[in-house]
């Protein structure tokens, strides 16, 4: 893994030369650098270390790690079905939670029977199927957002980094945002810091900056305070996983923002590719959460910042629970999980499931 000359490119990963390239997202937003991820290693510790990150995104680069292996693992024109299947394992386990991740892996494995370039044509068909997937969901989620709330330019909050980073291109939720703000339709974006990495202050705020959309860093323990004082119209985030009955796993944090957009009567809309369903889940319960590094949370730019001996709960992700979801956004359809429960606030719904 190494740093390549900086350029950009139309999507933020893609094969060039035997080796994955990908938009190093540890180094925004102070610098724009490319991994040349060559080996089935360095591109599983580019997933885990957060260089290559978001749920579309670690999916592509599953299916671009099946086709590292796939050719590593070929000799007089036969692959090593055994090897191959074995790192497409470690590949599709290097993170737990996003289920975007094993679909891709799962997907590239599919044409292995077809040899290395086959497995390498079906990863650079899914660049450019997500790119095409997120455009639609985030046409269709400003569309829904827009015939929500018609009537004049809207303050959004966001959370993580939904945007093109996390993705091939054009970014899903922050898609949405941007398509919105061609259209006139954003006063200002209110991005989530996104304890303890900073997707939403390093990179959604790198983002909005480059398209030149309002936006203000909130720190995440305010976004409620945000929402209290009417500076929120809509809550628009990713997903990382939905089980069958719409509960979605996403960045920590993003249950607390349903939970506060529910109390305020705030639309809280999802948007993620259809490729997040996991319909073998029946609900959120069984998804698995990705604790990551208490380093994380002890130190702040390096420098410690707790008691060498604190212990730390550290979770990724939370899960958000059907109900809180105004709506889930796909390339295909909306989904209500709860029709219209943004119309009554949560303290009304208390109040008349008390009564009955
Ligand atoms: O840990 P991360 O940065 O990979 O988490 C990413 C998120 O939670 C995103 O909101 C999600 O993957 C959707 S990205 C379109």
């Amino acid at each position: 893994m190494g740093a390549a000359t900086p350029r950009k490119p139309g999507f933020s990963l893609y094969w060039e030369k035997d080796a994955v390239m990908a938009v190093d997202q540890r180094a925004l937003p102070h610098a724009f650098e490319l991994l040349r991820l060559d080996s089935v290693d360095t591109l599983i510790a580019a997933i885990q270390n957060l260089a290559v990150r978001g749920a579309p995104a670690i999916g592509l680069a599953g299916a671009f790690g099946v086709a590292l292996s796939a050719r590593a693992h070929h000799a007089a024109g036969a692959v090593d079905d055994t090897a191959v299947q074995a790192d497409a394992a470690r590949l599709a386990a290097a993170r737990p939670t996003a289920v975007n991740l094993a679909w891709g892996v799962r997907r590239a494995l599919g044409r292995l029977p077809g040899g290395p370039q086959a497995v390498l044509d079906e990863a650079m068909q899914m660049v450019a199927e997500d790119a095409a997937v997120n455009a639609a969901a985030a046409r269709r989620a400003a569309e829904l957002v827009g015939s929500l709330l018609p009537d004049r330019p809207l303050r959004l909050l966001t959370h993580c980094n939904t945007g093109r980073l996390a993705t091939a291109a054009g970014g899903t939720a922050l898609g949405a945002i941007l398509k919105l703000a061609h259209h006139s339709r954003v006063a200002q974006v209110m991005v989530d810091e996104t304890r303890p990495l900073l997707q939403g202050a390093r990179l959604t705020a790198w983002e909005l900056g480059e398209a030149g959309v309002p936006y203000r860093i909130c720190v995440d323990s305010a976004a409620a305070a945000a929402m209290s004082q009417g500076l929120v119209d809509c809550v628009l985030v990713g997903a990382d996983r939905i089980a069958a009955n719409g509960d979605t796993a996403n960045k920590i944090g993003t249950y607390g923002l349903a939970l506060a957009a529910a109390r305020h009567g705030i639309p809280f809309i999802v948007v993620a590719p259809e490729s997040t369903w996991d319909h073998d889940l029946p609900d959120g319960s069984g998804v698995a959460i990705e604790e990551r590094d208490p380093a994380e949370v002890t130190t702040y730019a390096g420098t410690a910042v707790a008691p060498a001996e604190a212990s730390v709960f550290n979770p990724a992700f939370d899960v958000t629970p059907a109900e809180l979801i105004t709506a889930v956004v796909t390339e295909d359809r909306v989904v209500r999980p709860r029709p219209g429960h943004h119309e009554k606030p949560l303290r009304h719904r208390i109040a008349e499931l008390v009564k009955e």
